[in-house]
């Protein structure tokens, strides 16, 4: 039997731990299949970890849930070195846009660990990490019913980013009977599922598996260099929809407008935001990709617009005061964003009667023949949602608005997405922003890589069989304009 009021407290620690921005995302660390942390500063991350656990485990900590397993002081380290490392690549995605891991951030990743440690304390900590791992073993056999013993012990499928064998992982797996082996293949056992539902309940109610894909997210997004191309073939209205936005915001010349999520500076520059603003005005052009904002330097130079200032953010944590600016603007980034925390970071920045407009695009039905028979293998994962879930609704934003806004036009409009580009579509969609984020936050790694070229493959076959008239689509979108309420 397994007792929900001792999983509860992981609940908490989840929470504390996604707040104090501790991560545990080994992936993340891993890259594009290279370490993104030089060889001596993972020596030093590896030593520092060893020694941070050896100071404060204490030789009889057992997992007090699922079968009460000792907690070995080498995976107390190894708890440790994750959290380092991977918050280490994480702060330098936030904080410094890069790939590459800093000594500095390593010390900021040390000092978080250390305070979150002291708050939660070491062996909840450990035991959190604990469950990550079995989450990832157990949901591997969930998903498959079974894989050889050789693939468990290597983790290919479902940890590549291992450096060790998971044998003592099996080991414990199957004395504590959450695994059995028949054949040669590995099973969940009734219990194990059991196990495996409980942790995902631990991870869902924390909000780790959703901190989960804002990471991915987050990581797509940064190793993606033009944005614009991609929706340009995807949404040929691109153009003039930032020009209609532009037109609604009615941005004043000599003000001092942000812009959020600019991507490749398309609406900045090609429909002319930098120009309503004026050499008289200061406008802040902002993005969480690096990659991109090299872009926008460059046509920024390319413009001699000198009153144009590129500052890497991400809506939910603006680095400026507040009460700075007179507008804030921005197209097709909202629904990439944790709406609630970026609409109150917007209402701060603004200045009182600032006002704020955007574009974004709404969850769309699934209902035309190719687009079911297209993501077939997408939408028959289990999950709750059938549909889009991390597109907002129509009544979403403006909901979330209503204590910090008031809206002065909301338009409601369809637009066209062109299905005719299967690497695209499938590239954009699925890897980049991830969609259906409900559905694709249970695959086990290999599993995600492989619906994503088969979805590619399916993608080509569609094109063959269709009209490219056919391959259209019109889906819902929204353009609103508010003014931020008294504060
Ligand atoms: C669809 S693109 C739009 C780019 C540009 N505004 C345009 O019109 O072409 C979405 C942009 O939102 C950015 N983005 C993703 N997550 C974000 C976040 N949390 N806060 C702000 N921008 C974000 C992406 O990096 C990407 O450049």
């Amino acid at each position: 039997m397994i007792n929900k009021l001792d999983l509860d407290i992981f609940i908490e620690t989840g929470r504390i731990m996604i707040r104090d921005g501790i991560v545990i995302a080994p992936w993340l660390t891993w890259g594009k299949g290279e370490h993104r942390i030089s060889f001596t500063l993972f020596t030093d991350i590896r030593t520092w970890s060893r020694h941070f656990a050896a100071q404060h485990w204490r030789p009889d900590w057992t997992m007090d849930i699922f079968g009460g397993q000792p907690i070995h002081v080498e995976r107390a380290a190894e708890a440790c070195r994750e959290a380092v490392s991977s918050t280490a690549v994480y702060l330098c995605h936030l904080e410094l846009g890069t790939l590459t891991v800093t000594e500095e951030m390593v010390s900021v990743a040390q000092r978080l660990t250390e305070n979150f440690v002291e708050k939660v304390g070491l062996k909840d900590f450990v035991t959190f990490y604990l469950l990550t791992n079995m989450y990832e073993d157990l949901q591997v056999l969930h998903y498959y019913g079974s894989i050889h013993v050789n693939d468990f012990l290597q983790g290919d499928i479902h940890r590549p980013w291992g450096t060790n064998t998971l044998t003592s992982e099996f080991k414990q797996a199957v004395a504590s009977r959450l695994v059995t082996v028949r054949d040669g293949f590995v099973e969940l056992t009734h219990y194990g599922n059991e196990v495996l539902q409980s942790i995902t309940r631990v991870f869902v109610e924390s909000g780790f598996l959703k901190f989960r894909s804002r990471l991915v997210r987050l990581n797509n997004f940064n190793n993606l260099e033009d944005v614009e191309s991609l929706t340009n073939i995807l949404i040929p209205s691109s153009a003039s929809i930032r020009k209609s936005l532009l037109e609604l915001s009615e941005i004043q010349a000599g003000s001092h407008v942000l812009e959020l999520g600019c991507g490749t500076g398309a609406y900045t520059f090609d429909a002319g935001l930098f120009q309503a603003v004026g050499p008289n005005g200061y406008l802040v052009v902002t993005d969480p990709s690096t990659g991109m904002l090299s872009t926008v330097r460059r046509k920024r130079d390319d413009y001699h617009a000198e009153w144009v200032h590129v500052v890497r953010a991400q809506a939910e944590r603006l680095p400026f005061p507040d009460n700075m600016f007179d507008s804030v603007t921005g197209c097709g980034f909202l629904h990439l964003t944790n709406i609630h925390e970026a609409l109150r970071e917007i209402a701060r920045v603004l200045k009182p009667g600032g006002t704020f407009s955007t574009f974004y695009p709404l969850h769309f039905p699934v209902r035309s023949d190719f687009f079911l028979e297209w993501f077939e293998p997408l939408l028959s994962l289990e999950s709750k949602a059938s549909h889009p879930d991390v597109l907002p609704d129509s009544d979403t934003v403006p909901a979330a608005m209503k204590s910090l806004f008031e809206i002065i036009r909301l338009d409601e409009f369809e637009h066209e997405i062109h299905y005719t580009s299967p690497q695209t579509v499938v590239e954009f969609f699925v890897e980049v922003t991830n969609l259906f984020e409900e559905k694709t936050a249970i695959l086990p790694w290999r599993a995600r890589q492989d619906l994503i070229q088969r979805l590619i493959q399916r993608g080509e076959e569609i094109c063959r069989k269709y009209q490219p008239e056919s391959l259209v689509e019109r889906h819902p979108a929204q353009m609103i304009r508010a003014v931020v309420k008294s504060k």
